[in-house]
């Protein structure tokens, strides 16, 4: 990191010569220069040195003194008539640089003069200012080539330069805040160290498996582990994660036999915008999904020993159906139903179900938050923000079954209707009709079908409130909250390569303040009477977007003979 900065200054030393603060790049020798700034323009540079000099003896016994306090005064001659009135009667430029034997006395000084209270105002001070001489002279002699201004613009620069390195701090110290806040927070959610056994067992597990290539059908890097199955991950908020207890029993669970979809419902065939590796992250993506339902298929009615009525599964935030069709093809046994804010979206989904010959889809424009139709699973494939925090209390309202995987959870939102209110526009903007079911007649008709589990009036709609749980909201406020969503989100980040971000030292921070979001979610369902799994997806190759929320009501975990890991209810 270099600072580059330039100032004129007098010094102590040569009394009132002056020295030229270079840009050159800032290295140790650049430090024994300190920047103190907030200075009282008002006061005399004499009585400046004094103060300085005393506020350091005061500020420890052991303090470095300085070899000069060079303080750049405002100067007099023809230029001072150009003054503006807000600087009439300045005696100096508002800060100074003080010179010290080498950077490690440069260093102590800052820290000890940085907030030091002169007169009531708290200084501001940083080491790394470098300076040389330049032709000498007396600094009012600038006035008479121009000086003043020079030296008005080489003060700005300098404080820039300081505002930068302070910034630089501020940003540290945040981190190191978050840092501190996530490992309180792990420490306090209630799975923490209550089955070190089982967290242990998917650490070795993870750590024997690690040379196993039958479970790298889709890794494209050549990873043998996920890339965020590392040891520090299992060691913290991981170890709050389950896994699959065997990666074969899993692949076995959730795959789908590509050749055999229809090719309307294949997502490899539909995303012609994301290109061959979108198609294949996607289709990872729904395997991973079908391992949980084929896991848990007695409990969700399905398969050839289900219950009588078929089972309702809602793909919440569909789009054009990438998880939806290809698990409809899987289960005809079941009914689904895509819903989608966005008619275009709904429109092709329709599309794609007609041409892949599925009867068993149903397709809706609506609004998560307003839908009142019937739902065994609720499903959400990077539903953005809150509105994943609508799928879950959307299946929370009717005791369904949930499988989520959230995203762009910087976008989380408080609020029920009023916070989507521009949605609902964008809805009876597109439709004509304003009844949100995207076929211009304005009837509301998709409201009305058998869907609809509550007769007679349907159920309020919901409202999300941040944090979501108990157990979080003991521990932060909401901005604190907010803040760790913000940390938790890459989408934002132009120009970061995310993969490499996330994975690396980067993304270390990123990664636990997310698992923090997510294990918010997951307590909250607990804390509804939920049996909860918070996992990663089945395939290193879904993502960076992979974690998912699995919960079965009153306290049912079908998953449990399959993974490794703590309690599923908490
Ligand atoms: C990132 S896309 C994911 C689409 C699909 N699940 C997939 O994985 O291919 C998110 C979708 O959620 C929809 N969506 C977001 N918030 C919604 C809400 N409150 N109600 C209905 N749909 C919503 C968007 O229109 C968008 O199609």
């Amino acid at each position: 990191m270099s600072t580059r900065c330039e100032t004129v200054v007098g010094t102590a030393a040569d009394d009132g010569a002056s020295v030229r603060a270079s840009g050159a790049a800032r290295d140790d020798s650049g430090e024994r220069y300190v920047y103190v700034g907030n200075l009282d323009f008002f006061d005399d540079p004499d009585d400046v040195r004094r103060y300085l000099a005393a506020a350091l003896a005061r500020a420890t016994p052991a303090s470095p003194v300085p070899s000069s306090i060079a303080v750049p005064g405002w100067g007099s001659g023809p230029r001072v008539d150009q003054r503006k009135r807000r600087d009439e009667g300045k005696l100096n430029r508002g800060f100074a640089v003080l010179e010290f034997a080498d950077a490690d006395a440069g260093r102590a000084a800052a820290a000890a003069l940085d907030g030091a209270d002169v007169n009531g105002r708290a200084l501001r001070s940083s080491p790394g200012v470098t300076v040389k001489k330049n032709d000498g002279g007396d600094p009012s002699d600038d006035d008479d080539n121009g000086g003043e201004d020079e030296a008005a613009a080489l003060a700005r620069a300098e404080r820039r330069a300081h505002n930068r390195r302070q910034r630089r701090r501020r940003k540290q110290r945040d981190a190191a805040a978050l840092e501190e806040r996530l490992e309180r927070l792990m420490r306090t959610h209630p799975l923490w160290g209550t089955d070190d056994r089982a967290a242990g067992e998917a650490r070795r597990f993870v750590e024997a498996d690690s040379s196993d290539d039958r479970y790298d059908r889709y890794d494209d890097d050549d990873d043998d582990d996920g890339w965020w199955d590392d040891e520090t991950w299992r060691e913290g908020w991981g170890s709050l994660y389950s896994v699959w207890a065997s990666k074969d029993d899993a692949t076995g669970l959730g795959f789908i036999d590509w050749a055999k979809c229809p090719p309307a419902a294949d997502p490899a065939g539909s995303n012609k915008r994301g290109g061959a590796a979108r198609g294949t992250r996607k289709r990872l993506q729904v395997e991973s999904f079908r391992a949980v339902v084929s896991a848990a298929a007695t409990t969700l009615g399905l398969g050839p020993g289900g219950s009588k009525r078929r089972p309702t599964i809602v793909d919440f935030g569909c789009g054009t159906g990438n998880l939806l069709l290809p698990l409809a093809a899987q289960h005809p046994e079941a009914d689904f139903v895509g819903l989608d804010l966005n008619p275009r979206s709904i429109d092709l989904l329709s599309a794609r179900a007609r041409d892949a010959g599925l009867a068993n889809v149903a397709a809706r424009v609506g609004l998560i938050e307003e839908y009142e139709g019937r739902c065994d699973l609720a499903l959400a494939l990077h539903v953005c923000g809150s509105g994943t925090d609508a799928v879950l209390l959307q299946a929370q309202a009717r005791g369904a079954a949930f499988v989520v995987a959230p995203c762009c959870i910087g976008k989380l939102r408080d609020g029920g209707l009023k916070s989507v209110a521009g949605m609902k526009n964008a809805i009876s903007t597109a439709d004509g009709d304003g009844d949100g079911n995207g076929d211009g007649d304005g009837d509301g008709d998709w409201r009305d079908d058998t869907l609809v589990v509550r007769p007679g009036g349907g159920m309020p709609h919901l409202t999300v409130i941040h944090p979501r749980s108990r157990w979080m909201r003991g521990e932060v406020q909401r901005p604190a909250y907010m803040d760790l969503a913000a940390a938790a989100d890459w989408s934002g980040h132009a120009g970061v390569d995310a993969m490499e971000a996330f994975t690396g030292e980067l993304g270390r921070l990123p990664r636990a303040a997310k698992a923090a979001v997510e294990l918010d979610r997951g307590a909250a369902a607990a804390e509804a009477g939920y049996g909860v799994r918070m996992m990663k997806m089945l395939h290193p190759g879904a993502g960076l977007k992979n974690d998912v929320i699995v919960g079965f009501p009153r306290g049912a975990d079908p998953l449990r003979e399959h993974v490794f890991g703590p309690d599923a209810s908490f």
